[in-house]
């Protein structure tokens, strides 16, 4: 079976890449890393992808369509199918963008359209949702847009801090981000407009409640 190559962009620690790598590492995972893309010479990703054996390299460009123009040439070169965000914290140039449109998918510590940008979970709490979670996209130009392939839902607990609820965030997304990438890879994702059809997927058939049901009606 040939297995999709996906390349990853990072800029940091490198955890969902981790993730993927992780998944990646079982044959039977219809994808593989072909590529790791760092915007910074000092991205804790970079270790992982040179511990894993994973192809990787550092563009530095102020610049953002030079910046692209090595991405893409890097890219095609290694014969890349799908690339994958993994906070990469750079706003891509929207050439780089519509090139690989429809093929290009990002993660986000929130359940988007609520807080896109900087520190969702910062912004989460400060909005008192009981609720954030994360989800997995396709990319359009526009900051964190574009129709949304799964999300996970997360709790929020009384005495979440940002670094908490990151935490239980975080660990959401690391089975969250191998699975959209399987559906993709597998070739079970149809866009239609803002919307992604799952070919043999279902939704959960459960309401969550916070506080928890039992609570909620014990005081009633
Ligand atoms: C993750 O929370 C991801 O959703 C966001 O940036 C963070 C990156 O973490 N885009 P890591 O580098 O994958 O550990």
């Amino acid at each position: 079976m040939a297995r999709l190559k996906v390349g990853v962009l990072i800029s940091g620690r490198g955890s969902n890449l981790q993730a993927l790598i992780e998944a990646a590492a079982d044959p039977g995972y219809p994808a593989e890393i072909v590529l790791v893309i760092s915007n910074r010479p000092d991205a804790a990703g970079l270790v992982r992808a040179t511990n894993a054996g994973i192809a990787h390299r550092t563009i530095v460009h102020a610049d953002r369509r030079l910046f692209a123009a090595e991405a893409q040439a890097g890219l095609q070169h290694s014969g890349v199918e799908l690339v994958a965000l993994a906070g990469f914290m750079r706003i891509l140039d929207t050439g780089f963008v519509e090139a690989w449109r429809d093929r290009l998918v990002n993660i986000h510590p929130s359940l988007l359209p609520a807080f896109p940008g900087l520190h969702p979970q910062r912004q989460a709490l400060a909005a008192g949702v009981r609720f954030s979670g994360c989800t997995v996209h396709f990319v359009r130009p526009e900051i964190d847009t574009g129709p949304i392939i799964a999300q996970a839902v997360v709790p929020v607990e009384a005495g979440d801090d940002d670094a908490r609820l990151s935490e239980r965030i975080l660990a959401a997304e690391h089975t969250l981000y191998p699975m959209a990438v399987r559906l993709f890879a597998e070739g079970r994702l149809r866009i239609d407009g803002n919307m992604v059809a799952i070919s043999g997927a279902s939704a959960p058939r459960i309401a969550v409640f916070n506080p928890s049901q039992t609570l909620a009606s014990a005081s009633r």
